[in-house]
């Protein structure tokens, strides 16, 4: 009995730490640094993206961003149209007419229109597949990237990026920026983070419902469980 405790102590001890260290990996390393006007090194505190799955509005929009700005250069190679359009309640004749721009079979993956190793010869680096992005960096690094970019005469496309110092990437939502107020852009760009968010898990908000009600199932388990216990034993002592 006391080893199934303890075994059992050891697996909850085990998940908390994991779930401590993931939040950590995802959140702990900060945006980056980035030299100011005094010539003084300053820390870059990520901005916080707006993820809600429940919004399908949003998703939607986001969908259409990427697809119009981002598979160019980029692909999402575990992605397929039909999931999209399944998932994000778009009509899959939509999908077909305005998503579907490097195919036109929509059960395929989103392939770069662009082979990334041509494109390494251009930019200097492949753009990497972006379907499991937001894992790899976090929803708030990627939102924080995309808003940070700025004029720089001295890179080859005249931009550059606080998050990613010299990066290859053009500032490709640069007409987007000049065309919208701050706020407007903000919101466009937290839609597309959705987006990938969703794309790098299109089950995460369900796992946290379906996670809510497990542990509240074995909350309510625990009231019998605790009685039984007692009425078993109460003879014994
Ligand atoms: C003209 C081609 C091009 C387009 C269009 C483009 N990118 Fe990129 N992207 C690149 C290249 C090249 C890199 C590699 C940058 C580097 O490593 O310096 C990159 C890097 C990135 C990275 C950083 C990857 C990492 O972890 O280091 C993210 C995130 C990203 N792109 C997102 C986007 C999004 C979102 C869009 C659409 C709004 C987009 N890109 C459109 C070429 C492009």
């Amino acid at each position: 009995m006391s080893t199934l405790i303890k075994s059992l102590a050891g697996l909850g001890l085990g998940a908390a730490l994991t779930l401590t260290a993931g939040s950590a990996l995802a959140s702990g390393s900060g945006c980056g640094t980035f030299t100011n006007a005094e010539g003084v090194e300053e820390h870059l505190a990520c901005s916080t993206a707006p993820i809600d799955f429940t919004n399908k509005g949003s998703l939607q929009n986001g969908a259409k961003t990427f697809m119009n700005y981002c598979a160019g250069c980029h692909s999402a190679k575990y992605v397929r149209h039909s999931r999209i359009a399944k998932d994000l309640e778009i009509p899959p004749e939509l999908v077909e007419k305005y998503l579907m721009v490097t195919t036109d079979q929509i059960g395929e993956h989103i392939n770069a229109e662009i082979d990334p190793e041509i494109q390494a010869s251009w930019f200097g680096a492949a753009p990497p597949d972006l379907s499991l992005e937001t894992r790899l960096r976090g929803d708030d690094w990627v939102y924080t990237y995309l808003l940070s970019f700025y004029e720089d005469p001295s890179r080859p496309w005249g931009a550059n990026n606080l998050v990613l110092h010299n990066a290859a990437m053009p500032h490709v939502l640069h007409n987007m920026q000049e065309e919208l107020s701050q706020e407007e852009f903000e919101s466009e760009v937290g839609d597309l983070v959705n987006f990938m968010a969703w794309m790098a898990e299109p089950i995460r908000h369900d796992r946290k419902v379906i996670g809510f009600f497990v542990i509240l199932f074995l909350l309510v388990l625990l009231i019998p469980v605790y009685l039984l216990n007692k009425e078993f034993w109460k003879d014994i002592k």
